[in-house]
């Protein structure tokens, strides 16, 4: 959108106040005006709104407007039913015929591979259509596709075979094109759903009521958790060594840079043992660095257990704010950072030292839904 200005426009919202009565009647309509015309324009300064500003308005409006119209069933509609129906039907015959071996043939692969678009071939960018697209990703590409999903004896990787009910379920989300990143009861039941998972995994968890966990989301994976997890302990153990007088200058506001320089933080660490490789790559993303996460292991025989002495010689370091990283549990043996004598002890050492605590549980958290 370089090159776009937006600008507070009250005299055209005022006279099209009549037709959004019910969309934030106090909210000034925005007008874009494309750079060529900026000069033309009496009195326009300097930008005073976002591209955001103006998208959501309009979106506002949309919304209004297909919720109280219904399109009719029309011959386009019911085709396109059609076409959705019978390339799901064919997807799943292939996938019903295929023989038990989870990885596909070399042939196969090849096939697939050669099938892609190339740079440098006429049609490269030409659009192929529906029905030709959907026998290329039939033909070409579903048959060079490993079966991690088909049988138990996959081990490339470590992604969980889908249910059939989760299958449904995400077929559900993709029809309806549902989003969850904003809350609008009054619209769709999503974000309840989403919210309603969420409660019943701490439950099944037991990882208390969900009044502890006020900021409760789903993210893509384990890395996606990690990074986040990392973004949060980075704002708690800075914002917690801010100097009366700037706590307002916090990670989120100040930056990094900012923040560290009000709290007198010149370093924060990353206390683990044996964490995830993704750990140091989220380590990265927030601005803390990979050379910030410190492994302290309690032995050479127990490399996966977290030494707690260790951990307090970090957590005691001048100018040094720590998140202690524990791994639930370690990704080649399921084995635990920690177990339930030490939680307790590292919750204290934390609170004492103004530390934050994440949980990588992506390989065996959900062993505490076992019944022992
Ligand atoms: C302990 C742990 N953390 C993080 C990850 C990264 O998970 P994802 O692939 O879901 O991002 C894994 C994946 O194996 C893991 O075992």
């Amino acid at each position: 959108m370089e090159g776009w200005h937006f600008v507070h426009d009250e005299s055209r919202y005022r006279g099209r106040r009549g037709l959004v009565p019910d969309l934030r009647p106090q909210a000034p309509l925005l007008r874009v005006i494309p750079d060529s015309r900026r000069q033309a324009v009496p009195g326009l300064t300097a930008p005073r709104y976002t591209v955001r500003n103006y998208i959501s308005q309009r979106k506002l409006l949309q919304h209004t407007h297909l919720a109280t119209t219904r399109p009719p069933r029309c011959r386009l509609w019911t085709k396109m039913a059609d076409f959705l129906s019978d390339s799901y039907a064919r997807l799943r015959t292939i996938v019903s015929q295929r023989d038990d071996a989870t990885l596909p043939l070399q042939t196969s692969l090849d096939a697939g591979a050669a099938s892609l678009p190339q740079e440098g071939d006429p049609d490269f960018l030409a659009g192929r259509g529906a029905q030709d697209t959907v026998d290329h990703l039939l033909g070409d590409i579903v048959p060079a596709l490993n079966g991690q999903n088909l049988s138990s004896r996959y081990f490339g990787f470590v992604t969980g075979g889908t249910l059939p009910i989760a299958e449904v379920a995400d077929n559900i989300v993709t029809a309806l094109d549902q989003n969850v990143q904003v809350h609008l009861p009054d619209q769709t039941v999503s974000t309840a759903v989403e919210d309603a998972a969420l409660r019943m995994l701490l439950a099944l968890l037991e990882l208390g009521a969900p009044g502890d966990w006020p900021g409760r989301t789903f993210t893509t994976g384990a890395t996606g958790s990690n990074t986040l997890g990392l973004a949060c302990g980075r704002e708690a153990v800075v914002a917690s060594r801010l100097p009366a007088g700037s706590e307002g200058a916090t990670v989120a506001k100040a930056g990094l840079l900012g923040a560290c320089l009000a709290a007198g933080v010149n370093r924060i660490q990353v206390l683990t043992s044996m964490g995830h490789s993704s750990l140091s790559k989220a380590a990265s993303i927030v601005g803390i660095g990979h050379d910030a996460v410190v492994e302290l292991p309690a032995s050479d025989d127990e490399p996966w257990r977290l030494d707690l002495d260790a951990v307090e010689r970090e957590l005691a370091r001048d100018g040094v704010a720590n998140i202690i990283v524990v791994s639930a549990g370690e990704v080649n043996t399921g084995r635990f950072a920690t177990n339930a004598l030490d939680m307790p002890k590292l919750r204290s050492l934390a609170d004492r030292y103004r530390a934050w605590i994440h949980v990588d549980g992506g390989m065996s958290l959900c062993a505490l839904s076992l019944p022992s």
